[in-house]
């Protein structure tokens, strides 16, 4: 065992005052040295997760469209008649609405059927359903094997990779590519994130167990690009085993994560420590920032925010409220810790002496919105990559 984060709620489980809380897990992590995966040990039942009031809406955030309309236009397949692009989590159909724009044969997979409901009422072809090897196989008899798969923040959420692994060998046609990006290890643990650890995160990866693992199925990784979604995140491109020259780019980036490290699990050990000493500094910080009075609220009620509270023991005795833009989380309670989530606008009535920045992926946007409208007595205390107080 790696990391001991202690029990946990399911990190996107926003309940009414009054509702059932009950539910947790034992959040901990391990690193195996065979396969080079970093993984969570105890996985909540995929349903607990994603349902049909699943809470979150690519559509909601401008810098996600624009990531993945440039997504879309670097991989896109040619000729459009003869292609056909799958992507496994489709969510709203942020991705797939450029492939139906442009006239592609197309496919989104989700197993929330709120989201599947939004992307279908745009016109995009949606179905609700836990992508696996014998679905791969249904959609091959139905459709045809797939030019292009995609994936952005969604593989590590699969518990059965072998299972996944089949399923895209079975669906990808031969000279087709399959990308996906997710939450990057090495720049976990080169900012302590520790955040990123939690239930719908079953594998934080790299380059070296993407390899690993795809490999054992007769796909190779052949690209990776470093993208700067999600605090830090990695693009993998996957092909059928000798079709792709694999690029240098990869091989230099490969190369890199031998040297921080990645391969060896006494860094994993040294991460842990480091998440303990972080533990300590933020609840000291806290602690001190209440007993001389002042008054702290949360910015961003993100899953993340689920695993520092939870694991700092932080409520609503430190934390007065989280403002959130998401409406699906507003007049709720942080899960375990319990702490009102409010809109931005009715937080502007009972500004806090400090906002702690949860949503640190995004804070670039945030800093550029907040800029004209939140007062100069407010502080920023960031929490990611280093725990410190910004005055403005
Ligand atoms: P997200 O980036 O999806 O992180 P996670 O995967 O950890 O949930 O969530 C960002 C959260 O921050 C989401 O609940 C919306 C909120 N948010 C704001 O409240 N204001 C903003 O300006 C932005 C960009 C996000």
């Amino acid at each position: 065992m790696i990391n001991d984060f202690g029990p946990m709620p399911i990190a996107n489980s926003f309940r009414k005052e009054g509702d059932e809380d009950s539910f947790r897990y034992k959040l901990t992590t391990s690193f195996c040295e065979f396969c080079k995966l970093f993984q969570i040990n105890e996985n909540p039942k995929v349903e607990q997760m994603f349902h049909d009031a699943y809470p979150f809406f690519t559509s909601t955030s401008k810098s996600m469209v624009s990531h993945f309309s440039k997504f879309f236009e670097k991989f896109m397949p040619s000729p459009v008649g003869d292609s056909f692009i799958v992507e496994i989590g489709s969510n709203d159909g942020s991705l797939l609405a450029q492939a139906k724009n442009m006239g592609f044969r197309h496919l989104g997979i989700d197993p929330s059927g709120n989201v599947v409901e939004r992307a279908k009422s745009h016109g995009i072809n949606a179905i609700c359903a836990f992508f696996s090897e014998k679905l791969a196989s249904e959609i091959v008899s139905d459709h045809g094997k797939a030019t292009r798969i995609y994936a952005a923040n969604v593989i590590c959420h699969i518990p059965d990779l072998h299972d996944l692994a089949r399923g895209v060998r079975e669906l990808l046609a031969p000279e087709g590519l399959f990308v996906f990006e997710e939450p990057y290890l090495g720049s976990m643990l080169e900012k302590i994130s520790y955040d990123q650890i939690y239930d719908e995160h079953i594998y934080i990866f790299s380059g070296l167990s993407v390899q690993a693992v795809f490999a054992e199925y007769g796909l190779q990784l052949v690209d990776l690009e470093k993208q700067g979604t999600h605090g830090g995140s990695m693009r993998y491109v996957i092909a059928h085993e000798s079709t792709t020259t694999p690029s240098k780019e990869m091989l230099g980036i490969l190369k890199r994560e031998k040297e921080q490290g990645l391969n060896t699990t006494e860094t994993y050990l040294e991460f842990a420590n480091e998440c303990e000493k972080r533990k300590s500094q933020l609840r000291e910080l806290l602690i001190g920032l209440t007993e001389d009075g002042n008054r702290i609220a949360g910015y961003g009620a993100t899953s993340k925010s689920t695993t520092i509270l939870n694991y700092c023991h932080i409520g609503n005795e430190i934390i007065e409220y989280f403002c959130d833009t998401t409406p699906e989380k507003q007049g709720k309670l942080t899960p375990g810790s319990r702490i009102p989530v409010i809109s931005r606008e009715a937080a502007q009535d009972k500004l806090p002496d400090y906002f702690i920045l949860f949503a640190w992926n995004h804070a670039e946007e945030i800093m550029r919105l907040e800029s004209e409208r939140m007062p100069s007595s407010v502080a920023w205390i960031n929490i990611i990559p280093k725990i410190e107080i910004v005055s403005k």
